[in-house]
């Protein structure tokens, strides 16, 4: 499916790759350019390193959706993972011996082992987790958007968070069963120690919400009716190592990609110095690497984008760079 199509019949769409490359140039010109064309768009920053409000020319205060001015339609929001964070917080810590304020009790227990074990445990990735998780939730509640477009962290652990069900199966499992052999322990010294009634832990229940929602999540990440991946690359050859990892992962977790765009490619009729036309040698020839490798072998749509003279931002310039991405 080309881009155009897909900005105008998705309902998620997702833009990653390596850092510095023109992933939120990317995102925030397919968002204005799908807002112009009737979707009710919203466009979030998951990249901790937020850098949309600057590419849209405004503040965007964190964690808020905020309509943008002058462009009918569109809405951003950069989350704020220390909120999110706060949000959950307790959850990344379960302790199962909640409620009991009895320091060096248990200590000599054989039990005790596993269960600093388990109250240390932080599954990897789950920060990036909330910080997506968050987003999901608002995708699922409250709005009415019509697509909503992901300007991602710089390629790693984008999707991560998709195999944390798995993760938090085990994990889940694991407090479950200590906390059936703590039960009676428990309930003993609660009732020799505590005067008065602690509230009840439900970190099991939030846990198993949690893994709910990211099952959700990943039923429509994974469906190439609604969502698409979309990989943004320059013409080197690190770029073209790390964009075949990227592509690996994201054939992993089933997430449908199928276009990637060829950023900040010098141009064959423009008069060049020396060193540009070094440089646009060196991108022809990983051009025709990626052509190889991407189109022909992975049967990939590639969209080639010029590098252009003045860095793209605001409106006007966000506007010309979509020509270059709808073609
Ligand atoms: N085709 C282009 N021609 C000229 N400048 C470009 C082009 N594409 C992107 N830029 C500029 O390059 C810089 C990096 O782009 P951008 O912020 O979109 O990259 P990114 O992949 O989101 O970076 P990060 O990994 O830091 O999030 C920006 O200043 C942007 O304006
Ligand atoms: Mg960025």
């Amino acid at each position: 499916m080309e881009l155009k199509e897909m900005l105008l019949n998705l309902k998620i769409i997702m833009f990653g790759g390596k850092g510095g490359v023109g992933k939120t140039t990317c995102a925030s010109s397919s968002a204005i350019w799908a807002a112009e064309h009737s979707r009710n768009t919203l466009i979030i920053s998951t990249d901790p390193a937020h850098s949309l409000g600057d590419s849209l020319g405004m503040d965007l205060p964190p964690g808020e959706p905020t309509p943008i001015p002058g462009i009918n339609n569109l809405t951003a929001l950069e989350i704020d993972p220390k909120k999110n964070l706060a949000e959950y917080k307790g959850l990344t810590n379960v302790n199962p011996m909640e409620g009991m304020d009895m320091p060096g009790l248990m200590e000599g227990i054989p039990m005790m082992e596993d269960l600093q074990d388990l109250t240390s445990m932080n599954p990897p990735g789950i920060d990036e987790a909330f910080a997506l998780l968050k987003v999901l939730e608002i995708i699922e509640t409250e709005h009415d958007y019509d697509l909503v477009i992901f300007d991602t962290a710089p390629t790693g652990h984008t999707l991560r968070f998709l195999s944390l069900p798995e993760t938090l199966s085990g994990w889940i499992g694991k407090l479950l069963k200590m906390r059936l052999k703590l039960g009676s322990i428990m309930g003993l010294m609660k009732s020799l120690f505590s005067s008065n009634e602690k509230e009840k832990d439900n970190s099991l229940e939030v846990l198993e919400r949690l893994k709910n929602s990211i099952i959700n999540a990943r039923e429509d990440l994974t469906n190439p009716l609604k969502n698409s991946f979309v990989v943004v690359m320059i013409p080197e050859e690190m770029a073209i190592s790390e964009t075949g990892r990227l592509l690996n992962e994201l054939y992993k977790f089933n997430i449908p990609v199928s276009n990637i765009i060829i950023n900040q490619l010098y141009q064959t009729e423009e008069e060049l110095c020396d060193f540009c036309k070094a440089r646009r040698n060196m991108q022809h020839r990983n051009l025709l690497n990626i052509y190889k490798i991407f189109k022909e072998n992975l049967g990939k749509i590639l969209i080639e984008i010029p590098l252009f003279r003045e860095e793209i931002r605001e409106y006007d310039r966000l506007k010309e760079f979509s020509e270059y991405l709808i073609k």
